[in-house]
């Protein structure tokens, strides 16, 4: 397979992960860069959520939020405050989820993480901690959520390039979430791919102590 670019495809036996699911999830997945027109429904995008759930976080607090954007009234409004060449991208997708950070995602402390008792306390005294701890597993779960979306057996589009103050001014007026990033979901279109670029070697990348 010409995608097997990275897995050691002659070595499954160090995979617990089948073959079909190393590529759905990792070697044979692509960053989509145009969808088809079939919907996404209801049902895949919560069942997105129903896996992506589960991926780790620092003190299983979970800041991440989304808002699926899918009507075209939405989209309208979304798609003006992204960066020209991404346009045309989420012009096409089925559905956009704007991945935000909830800047009071510490309320759900003591039942995230009953283990740590008064950790709700602790992060609303430390506005620094909070932010930090928010920002940092709300990007961690993005890269998870990236995942969960190919798990359901749909194409991601992640991208970066948008104005994210435009966007909260738009979506979040009251300032509680804060976007981080844009997700694309759909269904590939047959044109979706652009150049498949390179990866590090393990070698380029990994020490060993
Ligand atoms: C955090 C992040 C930001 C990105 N921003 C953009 C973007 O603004 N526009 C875009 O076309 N692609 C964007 N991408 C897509 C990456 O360029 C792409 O995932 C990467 O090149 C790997 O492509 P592949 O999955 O096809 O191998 C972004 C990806 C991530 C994870």
């Amino acid at each position: 397979m010409p995608n097997d670019i990275s897995a050691l495809a002659d070595r499954q036996d160090l995979y617990a992960l089948s073959l079909e699911g190393q590529r759905l999830l990792f070697t044979e997945a692509r960053t989509a860069l145009k969808f088809s027109d079939e919907p996404v429904d209801d049902e895949q995008l919560r069942a997105i959520w129903e896996l992506f759930k589960w991926a780790p976080t620092g003190s299983n607090l979970s800041p991440m939020r989304i808002l699926y954007v899918r009507t075209d009234d939405a989209k309208k409004r979304l798609v003006p405050l992204l960066t020209p060449p991404n346009r045309p991208k989420s012009e096409s997708a089925p559905v956009v989820a704007v991945v935000a950070v909830d800047s009071e995602f510490g309320e759900y402390g003591a039942h995230l993480c009953p283990s740590v008792p008064g950790l709700q306390e602790v992060l609303a005294a430390n506005p620094a901690l909070r932010d930090a701890s928010g920002n940092f597993n709300a990007a961690l779960q993005a890269g998870y959520f990236v995942l969960a979306v190919r798990a359901a057996g749909l194409a991601a589009g992640p991208m970066k390039g948008f104005n994210a103050e435009a966007v909260d001014a738009e979506f979040f007026p009251d300032g509680r979430w804060k976007s981080i990033l844009l997700v694309n979901i759909g269904r590939p279109a047959e044109d979706a791919w652009g150049e498949r670029m390179p990866r590090l070697a393990y070698e380029q990348a990994v020490q060993l102590v």
